[in-house]
């Protein structure tokens, strides 16, 4: 088996943190958010994973290059001169996905993935199910509120897709599209170009006519964590997820004071008397002072957060300092950012690097 993860774009709505780090490797509870879906597909027996991108920033390469080694699964780069859509990289990489590779099993299966998703990804149901109807496709669904802003899914009594519309005018269902297929390689044919093309509003809606899709509804959580809020609730839910598995760290004095869950890494230090929670993601190497008080938030590795500072939802990253006394909210400050001591930073995006000396809210601090 193998798998194609779509990573276009440039995750300009996590500015200013992707200033710094390409958005697959920006750590969501502690761990890299491409990485969720990587162990995913390694632990159901994928062998070759292709990342679809428009470019390779070397952070990113460096990070593939580790987990490469780390997992012992072929990674490998599909890049793309001009953007190729959602279906376009299937093209692109058909000599990767027509390869079969020794010991691998189900060499016609492919899993692919929008990048930006995470869930619990129970691939193993979604492969047994694909291989049970025997059909060339499998698309995983999840209900939502608001389907307008994604593709809707309309399937029979017998799970086979009867329509698909991406970003429907009119209502038709609520059932969306989760951004995750189990294919047979044989959907590279109908893709048969290289050329930009849409899987959603093309290939999909041609499979459903040919009978040849079914769906499949997951099961537990789906988010999408591109932009800083749903980062910032969705690491809520993901600790709930992570706290039933019993995979949630709190290696902290008992002298600190914790409601709700928490994430925090084991090299960071936490001072007595310091509140977290709930809600709380504390990184590699942080130093969290005496009396801070933290709450919905994630904190990046190597940041300092001073003596009876406060950070409320918000998001700080790499290696800044929340000097004493400050208090940041609703906010996501950039790498290397310094607010000094007593300040408010309220609703503020802050660039890395930026030194901030006054009162600030509701602002895009450049420099
Ligand atoms: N390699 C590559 N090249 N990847 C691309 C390109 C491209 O030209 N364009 C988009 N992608 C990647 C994005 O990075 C993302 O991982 C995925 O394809 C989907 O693109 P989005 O731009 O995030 O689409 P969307 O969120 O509006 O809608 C998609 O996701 C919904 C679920 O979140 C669709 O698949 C919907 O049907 C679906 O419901
Ligand atoms: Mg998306």
């Amino acid at each position: 088996m193998k798998a194609l993860l779509l990573i276009g774009g440039f995750g300009t709505r996590l500015r200013p943190l992707t200033f710094s780090k390409s958005k697959p490797c920006i750590e969501f509870i502690n761990k890299p958010i491409l990485l969720y879906q990587i162990e995913a597909l390694k632990k159901v027996g994928v062998v070759r994973i292709i990342l679809a991108v428009g470019n390779i920033p070397e952070d990113f390469r460096t990070t593939v290059e580790e987990w490469r080694n780390t997992y012992n699964i072929d990674i490998v780069f599909s890049v793309e001169e001009t953007p190729m859509g959602t279906a376009g990289p299937l093209a692109l990489a058909a000599d990767l996905l027509n390869e079969d590779l020794p010991g691998e099993k189900n060499p016609d299966v492919v899993f692919m993935f929008n990048s930006d998703i995470l869930c619990e990804f129970p691939l193993q149901p979604l492969l047994e199910y694909h291989l049970s109807h025997g059909h060339e496709g499998t698309l995983m669904t999840t209900p939502v509120e608001d389907p307008s802003r994604f593709g809707v899914i309309v399937s029979r009594e017998d799970g086979s897709i009867d329509a698909f519309i991406e970003k429907p005018k009119e209502y038709v269902g609520n059932h969306i599209n989760a951004g995750l297929y189990c294919l047979n390689r044989s959907v590279v044919n109908y893709v048969p170009e290289a050329v930009k093309t849409s899987i959603e509003r093309e290939t999909f809606p041609h499979m459903a006519n040919l009978r040849q899709l079914y769906s499949f509804p997951l099961d537990g959580f789906w988010m999408d964590v591109g932009k800083p809020d749903d980062f910032i609730d969705g690491a809520q839910t993901m600790m709930e997820y992570l706290d039933d598995l019993g995979h949630l760290h709190l290696p902290i004095s008992p002298h600190a004071l914790v409601s709700g869950l928490v994430d925090v890494s084991e090299s960071a230090e936490v001072s007595p008397g310091a509140a977290l929670g709930p809600n709380v993601v504390v990184g590699e190497n942080v130093i969290i002072g005496p009396h801070a008080r933290l709450k919905n938030c994630c904190i990046m590795a190597g940041s300092t957060i001073g003596a009876g500072a406060v950070v409320d939802h918000s998001i700080v990253g790499w290696g800044s300092t929340v000097h004493q006394w400050a208090r940041v909210k609703n906010s996501v400050l950039g790498e290397d950012v310094r607010v000094h001591p007593e300040l408010d930073v309220v609703g503020c995006k802050v660039m890395p690097h930026v030194e901030v000396k006054g009162d600030i809210r509701d602002e895009v601090v450049l420099y």
